[in-house]
């Protein structure tokens, strides 16, 4: 078992100066308030959805947020995005500070911070044509393209896969694979620098979230792009993000680049998450450990004092109810890679393999 002799977490790899990173999230808070009575509507405690939360995207790369249902990815999301006010910590985008900014005074990073969310039904508006969905963003946000709304609506139809002559139909019309990709098509509209990817996949037939994956990863080599890409499914991650952080009840407990992260996991809610899908070992030799995660995540109003993970842990001792372990790189570690854990340990664990490469532009 290793110590947890540790680099603090300034001095360690991850953290970079702000000239390198196109997003930089320090200690993001985001807490609900939980009010009572009906006039005066008193505040009676708060869903500490996203409690304390700092990492960083560079221009073109791809971060993806893992983590169970609950654990505050998506309210992480829609902070960074701005769909939501942050209640505490700093969020800088391409070198300003966003975190607090009204929405009039933000159009640049706006249109240069776009999200794809996950359910293509209720994310595109029935009864707007594909055309219209797609243009829309890019007259509110003065962008007139050389060869004119229409056509331009269509080359980005083209470019996501789709049919430009589709152009007039309805979301309806389209199969679930094909609306996320018209909603790709949207965000890709105003040239953005970062999506966030809520879970895009998600929703989607296995058979065609393959296929969107790749797509995805064809516009982020293409166009430079940087991804948020938040999902509960590790192989989804591993075939999408060059660095992949661990989300546990509002916080980060483990983040690493993707070679690390699988190969060299050292936080035990990691080590559950990489074994929990199940696979069998075509040699029948597998020596690797098997660990099954038992009860929920318990509730962001009140979590466990020290440590989150102490009430699932099969690990925890005394201190970890006492102290909350900080998110720190061990000496020797891959640089980059930090875990908040008391004891944390390299261990080898059934991890679930890629999910296998389709050709992007095949419609389903
Ligand atoms: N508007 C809100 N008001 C109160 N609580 C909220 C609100 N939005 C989210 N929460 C709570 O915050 C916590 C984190 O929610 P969030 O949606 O960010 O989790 P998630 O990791 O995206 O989960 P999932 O995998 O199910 O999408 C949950 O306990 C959720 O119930
Ligand atoms: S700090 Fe303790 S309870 Fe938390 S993950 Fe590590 S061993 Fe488990
Ligand atoms: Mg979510």
């Amino acid at each position: 078992m290793s110590t947890t002799k540790s680099i603090p977490a300034q001095q360690s790899g991850e953290k970079s100066t702000s000239g390198e990173n196109l997003l930089e999230v320090e200690d993001l808070q985001v807490h609900f308030p939980i009010r009572q009575g009906i006039v005066f509507q008193r505040q009676i405690g708060a869903v500490r959805a996203v409690d304390g939360v700092s990492f960083q995207v560079k221009p073109g790369e791809s971060l993806g947020l893992v983590g169970e249902s609950g654990c505050g990815k998506s309210t992480t999301g829609r902070a960074v995005t701005r769909l939501l006010e942050p209640t505490g910590g700093t969020v800088r985008f391409d070198g300003e500070d966003i975190t607090h900014k009204k929405v009039a005074s933000m159009r640049a990073a706006r249109q240069n911070l776009q999200m794809i969310f996950q359910d293509p039904y209720s994310s595109l508006n029935p009864r707007h044509t594909v055309g219209t969905i797609i243009e829309t963003p890019m007259k509110l946000n003065g962008i007139n393209p050389e060869q004119g709304h229409k056509k331009r609506a269509q080359e980005l139809l083209e470019i996501v896969g789709l049919n430009p002559e589709h152009y007039n139909r309805y979301p309806n019309e389209f199969s679930g694979g094909q609306r996320q990709r018209i909603g790709i098509a949207r965000a890709l509209a105003l040239k953005p620098k970062l999506i966030v990817a809520d879970e895009p996949v998600s929703a989607l037939d296995v058979s065609i979230q393959a296929q969107v994956v790749n797509l995805l990863q064809d516009l982020q080599r293409e166009f430079g792009l940087a991804f948020l890409f938040i999902a509960h499914d590790l192989a989804v991650v591993r075939h999408f993000s060059e660095r992949v952080a661990v989300m546990y009840l509002g916080k980060i407990v483990e983040i690493a680049d993707r070679e690390t992260l699988y190969s060299r996991p050292q936080h035990p809610y990691t080590h559950a998450l990489l074994s929990a899908v199940p696979e069998v070992d075509p040699d029948g030799a597998d020596n690797r450990e098997r660990i099954r995660l038992t009860g929920d995540v318990p509730s962001p109003i009140n979590p466990p004092s020290g440590c989150r993970f102490r009430t699932r842990c099969w690990k925890a001792q005394d201190i970890c109810a006492s102290e909350e372990p900080p998110l720190v790189q061990l000496i020797g570690s891959a640089d980059g890679h930090q875990a908040a854990c008391h004891f944390p340990e390299v261990k080898q664990v059934v991890a679930p393999e890629e999910i296998p490469a389709a050709p992007a532009s095949a419609a389903e």
